[in-house]
């Protein structure tokens, strides 16, 4: 005689979905974490700025606007001004938080613990030390080209 008597079916069937879950859970946790690194994926090699849906044009941001995506060189950000695009690097040199610029405060600040900066990539306020490195930007037929300010 067994110790174990026979399940029956519907702890069979609730440990079918039990697994089911387990199986969906795993997957969604996966196909997020691949959606998450494709765009980095294809655009670590591109001089020219990816988002989220593909190649940004200048035509994508309008006035007073902004995005950030990636290039060889890392986050991007992008802020349209006037007439003029400017760009800095998008990684906060506090921790490492992704920026954003903020249109009503006319500064670029970081959602993490609160760093600020000014349009020339200068700290105005916060915990951040260093500045946010400068980018030059040319617009092409392509997209928009990223390259070093200061090329080594
Ligand atoms: S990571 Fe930006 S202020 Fe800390």
């Amino acid at each position: 005689m067994s110790d174990h008597p026979d399940p029956g079916p519907t702890r069979r069937w609730i440990n079918a979905l039990l697994g089911l879950g387990i199986v969906t859970t795993i997957s969604g946790f996966a196909s997020s974490a691949l959606a998450y690194l494709w765009p980095a994926a294809r655009s670590a090699g591109s001089e020219f700025l990816v988002g989220s849906k593909g190649p940004v044009r200048a035509d994508d941001i309008g006035p007073d606007g902004s995005v950030v995506g990636r290039s060889r060189l890392g986050k991007i950000l992008v802020v349209r001004r006037q007439d003029a695009l400017i760009g800095l690097q998008a990684t906060c040199t506090h921790l490492g938080c992704t920026v954003a610029w903020n249109a009503a405060s006319g500064e670029i600040e970081c959602p993490c613990h609160g760093a600020r900066y000014n349009l020339h990539g200068e700290v105005l306020g916060g915990p951040a030390r260093e500045g946010l490195a400068p980018v030059l930007l040319t617009i092409e037929e392509g997209g928009i080209r990223v390259r070093p300010a200061r090329e080594s």
